[in-house]
């Protein structure tokens, strides 16, 4: 074990966790799956999804994180002085390490669109097809193939070890506070132009005018599963970060402050997203695809459209790395803690081995895309699995041993080492973790699992 590094500053710590937060959740998910699941129906639950669950797990994970200043699996041993709880923290770290493997091929397919719209090879249409058979067979192809998208997922990953390499203080933070403010400038250029779009009203009517008919069962679990993801909640991240916080900090605060970034970030991307789908009357639906499909489509059209092509593509890469980043940080805090290797060495060793995850989603969408489960390739099957299964046990878990085991008064007590006082509100939101958010999670895991449908 090496001695604990820590951030430098309170800039530092809020750009690193909002860095964690929004990712491609916010820009590539958010707005595809809002456009699949009827749009404001999906977003109210979202909302409230955040508001309920997120904000009181997210000052969970870090007050146990900073309670052990421990690393993610440790923690929850530590905190209960019972190492049975370790559990926890393995699945959690184990859901990081799946995630990451299929994040950093989505990266580097964005990194691959980057590259082609740089070039222009994006955008020169054959005249003898239509636009938006092109770019569906630009997507397959590129997908199907084995080498492009690998060498590109490399670049992502190795992009980010480098980071990690150089510790928290010297990497995570630095390259935090410099890559979010770039990440801030190129949303509001994009969103500034958007809302110059005819189809801008259509837009804001389909995300924030909700009918409600169109809440279901699934809706509200991808609705929570979405909000957590988003969050990066339930897989040790922010008890990482956490463990690195200083006492000075409020908890309270530092959640809030995530939650409403990461929370405005999604909104925004469903604001830039769509007005340009309405105006060029393509489908809200498309799914995975919507920005690797449906929006080169939108680009090819918009005068100007390959500067904001590269705009966007950067945009989305800088919310990925930092979010990688962070990912990264799991892991590796938790094996440098555990063993003796330096942390340079781990973490090359854990790319290595997330690049040999990454390497057999590739494989799985391309050559080896015969193999699938129920109709779902191994990438689907990884999403799939933790989004609705370990991320929610992960997090019902911690709220249960944060309010049964370490039990309240203690968590009060992390919460308020900063000087104020538990308010009404914390008692609130206390009591939500511990009766209300655990019995929900867990009822609606079982919906899932037994199949209702609609
Ligand atoms: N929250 C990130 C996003 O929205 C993705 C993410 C999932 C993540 N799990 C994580 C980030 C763990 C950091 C750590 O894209």
């Amino acid at each position: 074990m090496n001695s604990r590094d820590g951030f430098n500053s309170k800039l530092g710590i809020i750009a690193a966790a909002a860095g964690s937060a929004i990712g491609l959740g916010n820009i590539w998910k958010f707005p595809y799956m809002a456009g699949q699941f009827g749009g404001g129906a999906f977003i109210l639950i979202y909302i409230l999804a955040i508001i309920l669950m997120g904000y009181p797990l997210i000052y969970c994970e870090f007050a146990l994180g900073r309670k052990a200043k421990s690393n993610a699996v440790d923690t929850y041993g530590i905190v209960t002085q019972n190492k049975k709880w370790n559990i926890i923290g393995y699945i959690g770290v184990g859901t990081v390490f799946l995630i990451t493997t299929f994040y950093m091929m989505i990266t580097g397919w964005v990194i691959y669109y980057l590259w082609h719209s740089i070039t222009g090879n994006l955008y020169t249409v054959p005249e003898s097809v239509q636009a938006t058979e092109y770019f569906a067979q630009f997507f397959t192809q590129m997908n199907s193939s084995m080498w492009a998208p690998l060498i590109f997922a490399l670049i992502a990953i190795c992009l980010t070890g480098w980071v990690n390499a150089k510790g928290i203080g010297e990497g995570v933070e630095k390259y935090s506070k410099i890559m979010m403010p770039i990440l801030f400038i190129i949303f509001i250029i994009l969103i500034v132009y958007s809302m110059t779009l005819d189809g801008f009203k259509e837009a804001f009517n389909f995300l924030f005018k909700p009918d409600l008919s169109a809440i279901t069962p699934t809706v509200i679990i991808s609705a929570i599963g979405q909000a957590f993801f988003s969050l990066s909640i339930g897989m040790g991240a922010l008890v990482t970060y956490g463990s690195y916080i200083s006492e000075k900090e409020d908890l309270r605060q530092l959640a809030t402050q995530v939650s409403i970034a990461d929370t405005i970030i999604a909104l925004f991307a469903g604001l830039l997203i769509f007005p340009a789908v309405f105006t060029y009357n393509l489908e809200p639906t498309a799914g995975p695809s919507l920005i690797f499909i449906s929006l080169p489509e939108v680009f090819l059209k918009m005068p100007g459209g390959r500067i904001f092509s590269i705009l966007f593509f950067v945009l989305i890469i800088v919310a990925a790395i930092t979010s990688m980043i962070s990912m990264l940080e799991i892991m590796v805090t938790f094996v440098d803690e555990r063993t003796k290797l330096s942390r340079k060495s781990v973490t090359w060793l854990i790319v290595f081995v997330v690049s040999i995850g990454g390497m057999i989603n590739i494989a799985g969408e391309g050559p080896l895309s015969f193999i699938k489960f129920s109709g779902k390739t191994i990438f689907e099957c990884l999403d799939y699995f933790t989004n609705n299964i370990t991320i929610p046990l992960v997090a019902v878990l911690t709220a249960v041993v944060a309010t049964w085991i370490w039990k309240i008064p203690n968590l009060n007590k992390e919460l308020t080492l900063g000087g104020r006082n538990a308010t009404k509100s914390d008692h609130f939101f206390n009591l939500l973790l511990k009766w209300v958010i655990p019995p929900t999670i867990i009822i609606l895991m079982v919906a899932l699992l037994l199949g209702v449908q609609a």
